[in-house]
């Protein structure tokens, strides 16, 4: 049985990818991903909204700095380089460690960073980039298509900068998804990752306050997922898919697959399960190769891609007819 797919042109053996987690955030951790039989890895995003964070809590950093303009450019270069060596390394010892595919993750906040760090990214031997491009939504002055095209502009920036495949992350919060990904497959994405998970707020109604909501998904998060990459796919959408969002089993791999995925991230299950759950998974997706009669992935991919079927996914509202609770 042949479990190998391509994605963004590179041979993975299973369609199993750990998604960007802390699991692929060191060298240890990737060993351990490929060693669970991962497919390929999507190492931790490099956040440049982190570093420069960090760069404020760094030893040595004091405000003083802030009003002196050229010691501060010095103490923002060296110590972002330094992050960037950091991450560089990474991908390096990655690439020594293992022999599946590793990809570079990163979200700027800069316009110029999204460039130059993939470029170092190509340059360490990642395999692919993955652009986490999630652009804060919440100034009520900026239209739609303004972030649209900030994300599209980003893109094609980085597509100029480097020759290895490169695909993007996206939320799933757009008016026209379909619109918007074709956009960004006509402007060069090799893949779309459908869909990054926002972090989740939650109001705790003892303390009266803001808390963290769950980090991890539910199974149930899966169907928007298979929604948007079956409408993708049956458009004959021009980059590979690669779904993220509530995969937990191997059965819901298979579907993922059915609707025109060409890989599958996997993350809360990882944590839930443990990194040895993706044999469970590859096995659970064995097993159903094997009762239907299928040897190879490509054998069933996007197979769910008829009129009849595209119509389901289209359907967006409960009709009483097709809906009745009694
Ligand atoms: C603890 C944790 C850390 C994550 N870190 C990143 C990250 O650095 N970059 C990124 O693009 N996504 C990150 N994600 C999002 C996952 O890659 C994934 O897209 C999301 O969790 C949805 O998949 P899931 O339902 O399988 O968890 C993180 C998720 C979790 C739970």
């Amino acid at each position: 049985m042949d479990l190998s797919t391509k994605y963004l042109g590179l041979k993975l053996k299973s369609p199993v990818i750990v998604g960007s987690s802390t699991f692929t955030g060191s060298v240890e951790g990737v060993k351990n991903c490929a060693a669970a039989g991962a497919g390929a890895v999507v190492l931790k995003s490099l956040f440049e909204e982190q570093i420069l964070a960090d760069i404020k809590k760094e030893e040595g950093y004091t405000d003083i700095y802030d009003a002196m303009p050229d010691a501060h450019r010095y103490m923002t270069t060296f110590l972002r380089g330094n992050e960037i060596e950091l991450y560089v390394k990474l991908i390096k010892e990655s690439k020594k460690a293992v022999d599946i595919p590793v990809i570079a993750s990163i979200n700027c906040t800069d316009f110029g960073e999204w460039t130059a760090i993939a470029k170092e990214f190509q340059d360490a031997g990642a395999d692919a980039i993955e652009l986490n491009i999630a652009i804060s939504p919440f100034d009520r002055n900026v239209k739609a298509e303004a972030i649209e095209d900030e994300a599209v502009a980003i893109l094609k920036a980085v597509k100029k900068s480097v020759t290895i495949p490169v695909s993007v992350k996206i939320g799933s919060h757009f008016t026209n998804i379909c619109n918007f990904a074709f956009r960004l497959a006509q402007e060069g994405a090799d893949g779309l990752v459908l869909f990054n998970r926002f972090y989740n707020t939650d109001i705790d109604i003892e303390t009266v306050k803001v808390i963290p909501g769950n980090a991890l998904s539910v199974p149930e998060e899966n169907s928007d997922t298979l929604r948007w990459i079956s409408l993708l796919f049956s458009q004959k959408i021009p980059s590979d898919l690669s779904a993220s969002t509530g995969v937990f089993c191997g059965n819901a791999v298979v579907k993922q697959l059915l609707a025109g995925a060409s890989s599958v991230q996997l993350c809360s299950t990882l944590y839930k399960n443990g990194l040895s759950y993706i044999s469970t998974v590859l096995s659970e997706l064995k097993d159903w190769m094997l009762r239907h009669n299928y040897n190879t992935v490509k054998d069933f991919k996007g197979l769910l891609n008829s009129d009849d079927d595209v119509k389901v996914f289209e359907r967006l509202q409960y009709l009483r007819r097709n809906y009745d609770m009694n």
